[in-house]
């Protein structure tokens, strides 16, 4: 059987720790990790290397600015990470014509539509989360760009018991 090649941005990130224990039960996903100790996820050149290198079937960009409390005062270092580089995944993966998954955060949205979301919301955070736009960036951003898609995750995601 042919097996899948995923490859995670955001090494040690805990999305990225979960993905590595749940493969480890799946012998025919093999995955590969990107994190900023091997390139700057926001330079299109160095995410297409890494992803010429490792040849995935299918990209996943966990990596994510989320200290929510320090954005603020941290803008720069939060919009590298949630706008430049999701736009720089999101090109290169498109360049490449690789399908690509972006987590972003269901704090996008205030909650208030009584239906589930779908993928053409417009992002709408609620007042107490305006002050992070950097995510609405990079959830634009990946559902401009070719065969990418965004996906506001839950909180209960990876962690049931952690709020966050
Ligand atoms: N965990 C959950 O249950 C959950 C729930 C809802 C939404 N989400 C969303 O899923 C995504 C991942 O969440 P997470 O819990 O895995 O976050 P996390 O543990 O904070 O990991 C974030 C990752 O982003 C990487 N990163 C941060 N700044 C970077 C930079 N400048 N350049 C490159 N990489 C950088 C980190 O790299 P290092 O490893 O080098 O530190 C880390 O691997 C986020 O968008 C989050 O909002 C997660």
């Amino acid at each position: 059987m042919k097996s899948t090649r995923l490859y995670v941005l955001g090494r040690h990130g805990q999305v990225a720790r979960a993905l590595q224990e749940a493969s480890e039960a799946q012998p025919d996903l093999v995955l590969g990790f990107g994190g900023r100790d091997a390139f700057d996820i926001a330079d299109t050149d160095a995410v297409l290397q890494a992803l010429r290198g490792f040849q995935p079937d299918i990209v996943i960009n966990p990596a994510a600015y989320t200290a929510v409390d320090r954005a603020e005062e941290d803008a720069a270092a939060a919009y590298h990470v949630n706008r430049d580089g999701a736009r720089a995944v999101a090109e290169a993966s498109a360049r490449l014509e690789i399908p690509t998954i972006h987590l972003s955060t269901d704090y996008v949205f205030d909650g208030a539509k009584p239906a589930p979301y779908v993928e053409d919301d417009a992002p709408a955070p609620a007042p107490a989360e305006e002050a992070q736009p950097q995510r609405h960036h990079g959830t634009d951003l990946e559902f401009t760009a070719g065969p990418s898609r965004a996906a506001a995750v839950d909180p209960d995601v990876v962690q049931p018991a952690v709020r966050r």
